[in-house]
């Protein structure tokens, strides 16, 4: 369909949309408007971890180079572990800022990765020749179920996926 974003361009609108929220968050006072903007950005950066997870990167795996598909992984297992802290948080506790913070130095991270030109996740995808339109139509059914599932009943308790030795 003409009118739907193929899959680079929505995971790119996901990746703006949360750095718009980052400052937002910079620039927020009271407690309220904090714990409402963070919350939010968990709740898009979970959903869009999971789109990530269960649809493009399984289309890029042995396509791509498989290290930086593993590396992305890996990064999102980190991003999870600060999400659930800010999740179970709250904007009076002493480190609540720098958490958010410190996620979105993550993030900004793993976005290069995934968008650098030419080498990045979805430069190498788009030579792989992986079929955008429908990933991306893929990709717009199960963000939107997700949403409206974890709108209605909580976002859920991030799970990681290569976090497996330990529990801390
Ligand atoms: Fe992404
Ligand atoms: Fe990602």
């Amino acid at each position: 369909m003409a009118d739907q974003p193929d899959a680079i361009a929505l995971l790119k609108a996901d990746h703006r949309k949360v750095e718009d929220l980052f400052e937002q968050f910079e620039k927020a006072s009271g407690e309220g408007r904090k714990q409402k903007i963070a919350l939010e950005i968990c709740l898009e950066l979970t959903v869009h971890a999971q789109i990530e997870e269960e649809i493009f990167y399984p289309a890029c795996t042995g396509k791509i180079d498989e290290d930086l598909v593993k590396e992305a992984y890996v990064e999102h297992d980190g991003a999870k572990v600060l999400i659930a802290e800010i999740e179970a948080g709250a904007p009076s506790d002493e480190f609540y800022d720098a958490k958010v913070k410190v996620l979105s130095e993550q993030i900004e991270h793993h976005v290069e990765e995934e968008e650098k030109r030419g080498e990045g996740i979805f430069a190498q995808a788009k030579k792989a020749g992986l079929d955008m339109d429908a990933i991306g139509a893929e990709l717009a059914a199960r963000k939107q179920a997700l949403i409206a599932n974890y709108k209605s009943s909580g976002t859920p308790k991030p799970e990681t996926t290569t976090f497996t030795e330990v529990t801390v």
